[in-house]
């Protein structure tokens, strides 16, 4: 899978400012911003929620509210392997929350967060359109559906293996 680099904060800075000078004078740019410097930096963290007010004009709380709406948008640093969870109303039925709870037991960190060694993360999501199959969970761009709480620790297992890292 495709590694993510960490660009140093010299050229974090400078892909945002090209990204939203190339924006800047189109209306209803906004989200197409957020989605270029997510994917440029795959995150919005303060400051940038910040440049991107001030050059364009935006009150800081609507971008925020932005990238709070939409699940594709995270003020954190997702992990190598995102991981995503449904809880809209027929996963949460389903017992997502069974899943949440053992990712978390799992990784050792809780449900938003991202382990210290940057490999994974978890985040609750809305529905993913595949309601019949829940609990759904997504990690990275493979999808997993009728998702047991005791296939959890498999799954990630099968991922640390993979990856290299240690199981459990
Ligand atoms: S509620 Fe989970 S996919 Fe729709």
């Amino acid at each position: 899978m495709e590694v993510r680099q960490v660009d140093n904060p010299d050229v974090q800075r400078q892909k945002v400012e090209d990204i939203i000078s190339a924006y800047r004078d189109k209306p209803g740019a906004l989200i197409p911003v957020l989605h270029e410097i997510q994917n440029a930096l795959g995150y919005l963290p303060r400051w940038v929620q910040y440049r991107v007010s001030n050059i364009m004009n935006i009150p800081v709380s609507e971008v925020n509210s932005i990238i709070s709406f939409y699940a594709l948008f995270s003020e954190k640093p997702k992990g190598e392997y995102a991981i995503g969870v449904c809880k809209g109303t027929a996963c949460y039925v389903r017992g997502a929350d069974k899943i949440i709870e053992k990712l978390e037991e799992e990784l050792g960190i809780e449900a938003g967060d991202t382990t210290p060694d940057g490999k994974f993360s978890i985040e609750v999501m809305r529905c993913l359109g595949a309601c019949g199959l829940g609990p759904v969970m997504v990690i990275n761009d493979d999808i997993y559906t009728r998702i047991k709480p005791d296939k959890v620790k498999d799954i990630i297992n099968a991922i640390r293996q993979k990856d290299g890292s240690e199981t459990t």
